[in-house]
């Protein structure tokens, strides 16, 4: 396995950047939709819109980890200091958890709302029972985690953003395509 000085592997690249264009959709999308008259059609099929992206997102970043564990990152400049290679190092991992957290618990949410969760129209195996308490419990924590999840995305974008203040792009081109 040879690992790229310059930048992350074109599979890297392309799921960094779908992943992050589904992302910003789902958030839009669940902040509309919870607003929409309870027990309309356009509710209804803003949600079953909101669960399919959410759950194509989920097995997106499954295979973007089995491709990370298998695909080191290229490795950083060396002029980069301890504490950002840290803090950065960090913020990727609490990233991935929150992108694990955040549509496990809309799925185990909808388990327990009583309807079959479906993904572009195929139902799920249904595991789960209606239960008022427990749809509202992992609802929360979906609420809760993406609140982490666009904390952390801030963090995320000042580095960056750092980066390019101090005038170093090298860290940008790592992740944009070309040559
Ligand atoms: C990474 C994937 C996902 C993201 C970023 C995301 C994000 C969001 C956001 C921002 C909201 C609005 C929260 C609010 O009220 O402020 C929401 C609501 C919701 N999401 Fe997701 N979601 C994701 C995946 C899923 C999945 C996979 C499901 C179910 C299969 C799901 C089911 C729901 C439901 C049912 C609501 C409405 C909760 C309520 O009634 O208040 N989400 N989501
Ligand atoms: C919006 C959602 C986003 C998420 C969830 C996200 C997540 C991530 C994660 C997890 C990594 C680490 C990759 C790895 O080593 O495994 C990463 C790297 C990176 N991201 Fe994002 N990202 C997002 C948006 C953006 C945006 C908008 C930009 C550009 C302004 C950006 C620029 C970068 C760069 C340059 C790297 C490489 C950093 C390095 O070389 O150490 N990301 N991103």
């Amino acid at each position: 396995m040879t690992t790229n000085l310059e930048r992350y592997s074109n599979t890297a690249i392309i799921l960094h950047w779908l992943m992050a264009v589904l992302l910003i959709t789902l958030f839009g999308l669940g902040w509309y939709m919870v607003d929409l008259p309870k027990g309309s059609d356009e509710r209804s099929w803003f949600f079953a819109l909101h669960k399919s992206i959410g759950l194509t997102m989920a097995l997106l970043v499954f295979l973007r980890l089995v491709w990370r564990f298998t695909h080191p990152p290229p490795e950083l400049p060396e002029t980069i200091l301890q504490f950002k290679r840290r803090l950065s190092g960090l913020t990727h991992w609490l990233l991935y958890m929150a992108m694990i957290i955040q549509p496990l618990s809309g799925y185990i949410s909808s388990s327990f709302s009583g309807y079959k969760t479906k993904i572009w129209g195929v139902p799920l195996p249904h595991w789960g029972w209606k239960s008022p308490e427990l749809n509202e419990l992992f609802t929360d924590i979906h609420v809760a985690s993406s609140v982490a999840l666009l904390c952390l995305v801030i963090v995320h974008l000042s580095g960056v953003a750092v980066h390019i203040y101090e005038g170093d792009k090298q860290i940008l081109r790592r992740m944009v395509p070309g040559k």
